[in-house]
């Protein structure tokens, strides 16, 4: 559920008006609903407590959406998070969310950032493979500072999906196997520079169908006993992120509910705390990106062109993985609909947001919201065409904020220097 409607003719975000948010700030903008938010995370931290998952640590992937407000919204309600880069453990710790909520994931950690972590002390560095153990220890001794690991494994198990963000086979970049795991975890707990308190896994992004799930998340319960039963100590097990949510052309997702059922029912009795690092089920549906139509450009061979002032540079999933997203008008015309291709101005052809689709009517000036943009929108948009960095608003109530301005011209000129021979 979220907190986008329809009120007598006019897509509202809660008590707000887009159309009065897209006069305000302009037009291309992100707008995020608080409510939404916050329902998204209470209900997933609910469904995992009703099945008796005790404090379940939900580390929120902050890839999905890095907006300050919005990871301050979510560490007010206790989220902790995910994080893959020295910017994303300083972004979550400017929120306030405590060190010991977060986790720091990523196959290509730098030692500088390694250290990073471990002067922050963050709860666990998720380790990918043995190089990367082998550079933690001898950062942690050159620190004099253990470090807290958790060993990334990578499970074997096709989630569906994108092949661009399935990451749970063995032929992909993340992880360790079972074996390496289990060796891995046994140097490691020799080393006195190392602390291995769990196991994480993470098998891809967009998932529908929580079969996959339940095998990875079985294999991973096989391997904290095996771990066990060799006398290692292991207090945690993070499942990662990855449940779909529902972009409107593909099956309903499985409920935060069912979720919750499978991950009770592999873990049952492990006796380790659980993890969690959900990104795009607690934000897609909590926001939108509000654009404007610049022209409708009618071919005289018939097709249709709705060329707006937003662009790939802005969203880019529809041209990164010909990804779905709902696109309504803010004030839709009642009666006719018509086949567009929705375009935005950057000069490329994979600057298409969606073919043929079959749309109220629209005309320049219109307003239009592509839904499910609050994940991996804002935080994937660029400058490319030289297009200033899409602007964020925060809406809670009748109240909103605008929590990533618009950069001027100006500013975004002053951030390059020219070089001495020029
Ligand atoms: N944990 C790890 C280690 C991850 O790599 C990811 C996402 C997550 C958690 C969060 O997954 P989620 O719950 O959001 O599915 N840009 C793509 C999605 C890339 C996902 C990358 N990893 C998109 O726009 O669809």
């Amino acid at each position: 559920m979220n907190h986008f409607d329809l009120r007598e003719g006019e897509l509202f975000c809660e008590d707000v008006a887009l159309a009065d948010i897209a006069q305000a700030v302009g037009t291309p903008v992100y707008v995020y609903s608080t409510a939404t938010f916050e329902r998204h995370y209470t209900v997933l931290r609910d469904a995992l407590q009703a099945e008796g998952v005790r404090d379940p640590l939900i580390a929120f992937a902050v890839k999905a959406n890095s907006n300050l407000a919005v990871l301050k919204t979510l560490a007010r309600l206790g989220a902790g998070a995910d994080t893959v880069s020295e910017g994303e453990i300083r972004r979550a710790l400017a929120a306030g969310v405590p060190p010991e909520r977060i986790v720091f994931s990523g196959v290509g950690k730098t030692r500088a950032e390694i250290a990073f972590a471990l002067d922050t002390r963050v709860s666990e560095i998720n380790v990918e493979s043995e190089p990367e153990m082998i550079a933690i220890a001898q950062v942690a001794e050159g620190l004099g500072r253990r470090a807290t690991i958790a060993f990334r494994v990578n499970p074997d198990v096709a989630a569906g999906g994108h092949a661009k963000i399935a990451t749970g086979k063995s032929e992909n970049k993340f992880g360790v196997s079972f074996a390496e795991a289990e060796r891995l975890y046994a140097q490691a707990s020799n080393n006195a520079w190392l602390n291995p308190v769990g196991v994480a896994c993470h098998i891809g992004s967009q998932i529908t169908d929580l079969a996959p799930m339940a095998e990875a998340f079985a294999k991973m319960a096989g391997l904290v006993g095996r771990l066990k039963g060799e006398g290692l100590s292991v207090e945690r097990l993070d499942l990662g992120g990855g449940l779909g949510v529902p972009y409107f052309n593909q099956p309903e997702p499985p409920s935060p509910a069912d979720y919750a059922k499978v991950v009770a029912q592999a873990t049952r009795g492990l006796d380790v705390a659980l993890a969690f690092e959900p990104g795009r089920v607690i934000a897609a549906n909590a926001g939108v990106l509000l654009a404007q139509v610049v022209h409708v450009h009618e071919r005289p061979e018939g097709r249709r062109f709705l060329v707006l002032d937003a662009a790939m540079n802005d969203l880019l999933r529809p041209a990164m993985y010909d990804a779905y997203h709902d696109i309504r008008a803010v004030r839709p015309r009642v009666g006719e609909t018509k086949p567009y291709d929705v375009v935005g101005p950057v000069c490329e052809t994979g600057d298409t947001f969606t073919r043929d689709r079959s749309l109220p009517t629209f005309e320049t000036g219109d307003l239009v919201a592509f839904m499910s943009a609050g994940a991996y929108g804002a935080s994937m948009a660029s400058e490319y065409n030289s297009r200033p960095l899409v602007p964020e608003v925060l809406v809670k109530g009748a109240d909103f904020a605008v929590v990533r301005p618009r950069p001027s011209y100006e500013e975004m000129l002053a951030r390059e220097a020219s070089a001495p021979w020029l």
